[in-house]
């Protein structure tokens, strides 16, 4: 690589209601592909989250300190607004099976068609969590079953107190 390269920022957005072990996985792959990833939350107002933004964002953070180059931020609005405030050129999303297909095609195409300079880099989801989903993880949990190893330690203690008053 010439030395005059570039620097790439990604933005990886999503609702991160609650942050996964997947969510985790991508972030650290994304953070050794490009030069700065922002992982951004979406401040939808429509959604009924379990956590606010700014516990997501406390969770966020805590769990990516050991990546430099990760930051944590929020959004509203469109992607492709927030990305050109940011200086953000690429779209960092996750692939888990065939099905998730569909929705990621429609969200880059439409992010292109409204911003033609942008980039969707998808990437695979790692075998041990292609299954994991935090709306699965969000039922199970509260139906009693065992997540661990499935989302990062902050997050269970959390849903212990969110979901189960402590217990
Ligand atoms: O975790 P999610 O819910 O799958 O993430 C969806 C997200 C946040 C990536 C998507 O809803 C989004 O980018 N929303 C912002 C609004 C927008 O830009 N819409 C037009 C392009 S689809």
């Amino acid at each position: 690589m010439t030395g005059n390269r570039r620097s790439v920022t990604a933005v990886y957005p999503g609702s991160f209601d609650p942050i996964t072990n997947g969510h985790l996985d991508l972030i650290e792959r994304g953070s050794r592909l490009f030069d700065w990833l922002i992982v951004a939350i979406l401040e939808n107002a429509a959604k009924e989250p379990l956590f606010s933004v700014e516990e997501r964002m406390e969770m966020l953070r805590e769990v990516t300190r050991p990546f430099p180059n990760v930051s944590i931020d929020s959004f509203h609005g469109l992607l492709v607004d927030f990305m050109k405030e940011r200086n953000a050129q690429v779209i960092l999303r996750g692939i888990r099976a065939i099905s998730d297909y569909e929705y990621e095609l429609q969200m880059a195409l439409m992010n292109n068609r409204l911003w033609p300079g942008v980039e969707t880099v998808f990437l695979m989801s790692s075998e041990a969590y292609s299954f994991v989903s935090s709306r699965l993880i969000k039922q199970v949990f509260e139906l009693g079953g065992d997540v661990s190893g499935l989302v990062p330690p902050i997050v269970e203690a959390r849903l212990k107190n969110r979901v189960r008053g402590g217990a």
